[in-house]
């Protein structure tokens, strides 16, 4: 066994003890030990739809299989997926894009690497929200970059504005948001993103919008980065909307000039993204009833989880627009939020995120709640911490 100091762990870049985990996935391993031993645990933490693929999906997936599809692609992705994901821009958001500029990755997580492989690196800046979806300031950390938090609240419903930018010290390389906002689910308004995408290009730098989520808003106007300019890249997947976490695909809409770089480092990275689930998503945009009924459920569930949180005493700072999150204060309690989400699974059974897995400005005070679980087991967490919480 390698001893701490050996050849092994010496070896290790340095960059890597700046890498925060997932503290989702570490209490998620713990619920997970403590359900193998007999405990019921309500999960109120996990980012994951809890709905099955829909039938044409795996289908498809089934039928790719026996018809052989079963070796690379081209590495930008199957022509068809490509033209279908331009073909649903130009339906759902009235805009034409190019399906030359549409790259189909692994995962948005994939789309991510890329674009910090090709975007990042030493004297690099990248900005992003604080709190925020956690991979992107990992992502920078990885290429070498220099990190530059925003911090945000509730004064700005957890969005970064230009003034932001204007008053930003160093040239804003990438900016990267998700629209809707994991953990918040807080939407910009088109003319905030408009504004956002201006005062960055002003600044010479690059707004990526994360558009994982945008299939699932209940509130409020969304439009897509694909609307406001071709030099802004646009990430989106299939992992939220079409319940399709575990067939790792994503896609990404990128500035012409950046196609050529995207696609050397994507197939020295990965060859092409996996071909049985680009077959798969081949049906996922004939499944939009299917989605619109997954998309009802979660309205549902987060009008009930809304008004419950409230009962209890959390506060809800921003209305959630999207997504499957609701980020809940708990100053009330005085306790810091790693402290919070420990005792709630160990004292009250339920597992739940720290603030502090989406960065550090007031991430004590803060934790997540994730809807993305039926509404039995949400009224069950819920009855949990009301008779939990009274005890603190
Ligand atoms: C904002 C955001 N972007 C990207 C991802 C990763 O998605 P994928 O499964 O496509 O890698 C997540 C997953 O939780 C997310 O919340």
């Amino acid at each position: 066994m390698g001893k701490k100091g050996s050849g092994i762990s010496s070896c290790i870049t340095a960059k890597l003890d700046k890498i925060t985990p997932f503290y989702v996935m570490e209490l998620l391993e713990e619920a997970r030990r403590m359900e193998a031993a007999g405990e019921d645990i309500a999960h109120m933490e996990i980012g994951e739809p809890d709905f099955s693929t829909p039938e044409p999906i795996k289908e498809a997936a089934l039928k790719a299989i026996l018809d052989n599809h079963t070796f690379y692609t081209e590495s930008l992705g199957l022509p068809e997926l490509r033209e279908k994901i331009a073909e649903y821009y130009h339906r759902e958001q009235g805009v034409d894009v190019s399906p030359k500029r549409i790259v189909i990755t692994s995962g948005t997580s994939g789309a991510f690497s890329l674009v910090a492989a090709v975007l990042l690196g030493r004297n690099r800046c990248l900005v992003m929200s604080d709190p925020g979806y956690p991979c992107y300031r990992n992502f920078g950390l990885l290429a070498g970059a220099s990190l530059v938090p925003i911090p945000v609240d509730e004064r700005s419903r957890f969005q970064i504005l230009p003034s932001m930018i204007e008053k930003l010290k160093r040239r804003p390389h990438l900016v990267m948001i998700a629209n809707p906002s994991n953990p918040t689910g807080t939407l910009y308004e088109p003319s905030a993103l408009r504004a956002l995408h201006d005062s960055i290009a002003t600044r010479k730098g690059i707004l990526l919008v994360d558009e994982i989520y945008r299939g699932l808003t209940y509130d409020g106007e969304f439009e897509s980065g694909v609307a406001i300019s071709d030099d802004v890249v646009v990430v989106d997947g299939f992992s939220k909307v079409f319940a399709m976490t575990g067939w790792r695909l994503g896609w990404m809409v990128v500035p012409e000039e950046l196609v050529r770089p995207v696609q050397k480092v994507l197939q020295n990275v990965y060859i092409s993204a996996p071909t049985v689930s680009q077959y798969a998503a081949l049906a996922a945009f004939d499944t939009m009833k299917d989605v619109e009924k997954m998309k009802n459920q979660y309205r549902e569930r987060r009008a009930y989880l809304m008004s419950r949180l409230q009962d209890l005493g959390f506060q809800l700072p921003a209305l959630p627009q999207g997504a499957f999150y609701i980020y809940a204060g708990i100053q009330r309690w005085g306790m810091d939020s790693m402290v919070f989400v420990k005792r709630a699974l160990s004292e009250a059974r339920v597992a739940l995120t720290p603030g502090y897995d989406f960065g550090a400005y007031r991430a004590g005070g803060f934790i997540r709640f994730s809807y993305a679980t039926d509404k039995a087991r949400l009224a069950e967490g819920c009855r949990r911490l009301a008779e939990w919480l009274p005890t603190l």
